[in-house]
């Protein structure tokens, strides 16, 4: 219960930093959008996989909270939330990168769409 509220005060509190940088990130040109990332390869992941924030953040829109705090930490880079690795049966369940990909975004059956 004292673990759970916690997770919800930091959880509170990095949603505060993200509205409160809302209107700034609007009026700029998201120079600051975090570096493509490179997610370590769990067993038998075919190959590396790349984040990237520009393809997935719409500049003239910029939405973080879409993905932040709830699926990713915004405060550790390549963290999803509950800090576990990123594996396919938690996406196929709707975690991590699966909140979208097979849903309203492409989904999991060609592999080197994310797998390079
Ligand atoms: C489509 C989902 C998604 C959206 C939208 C998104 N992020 Fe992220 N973010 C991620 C993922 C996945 C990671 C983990 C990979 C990484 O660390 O780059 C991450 C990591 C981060 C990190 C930690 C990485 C680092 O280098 O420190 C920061 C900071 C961050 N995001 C800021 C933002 C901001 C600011 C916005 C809004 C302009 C945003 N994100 C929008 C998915 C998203
Ligand atoms: C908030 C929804 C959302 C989340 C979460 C999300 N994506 Fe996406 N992603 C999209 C959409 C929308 C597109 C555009 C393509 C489409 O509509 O199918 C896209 C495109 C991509 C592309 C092709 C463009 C590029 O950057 O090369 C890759 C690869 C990708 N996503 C990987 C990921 C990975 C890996 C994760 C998790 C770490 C993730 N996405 C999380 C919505 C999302
Ligand atoms: C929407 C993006 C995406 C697609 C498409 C995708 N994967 Fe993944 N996959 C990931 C991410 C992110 C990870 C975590 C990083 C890693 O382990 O390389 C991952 C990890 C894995 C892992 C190791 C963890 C686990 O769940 O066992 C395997 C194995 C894997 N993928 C196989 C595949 C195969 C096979 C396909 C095609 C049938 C595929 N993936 C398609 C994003 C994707």
């Amino acid at each position: 219960m004292i673990r759970h509220a916690s997770g919800a005060v930091r959880a509170a509190l990095a949603v505060g930093v993200l509205l409160a940088a809302g209107p700034a990130l609007a009026g700029s040109k998201l120079q600051k959008l975090p570096t493509d990332y490179v997610f370590p390869r769990g067993d038998g992941s075919p190959g590396p996989v790349m984040f990237s924030h520009e393809s997935h953040v719409d500049a003239a829109k910029p939405s973080c909270t879409t993905c932040h705090p709830r699926e990713f930490r915004v405060l550790e880079a390549g963290r999803t939330a509950s800090r576990e690795p990123i594996r396919h049966d938690r996406m196929q369940a709707g975690a991590a990168c699966g909140a979208c990909h097979g849903k309203t975004a492409f989904g999991f059956d060609s592999c080197d769409m994310c797998h390079k």
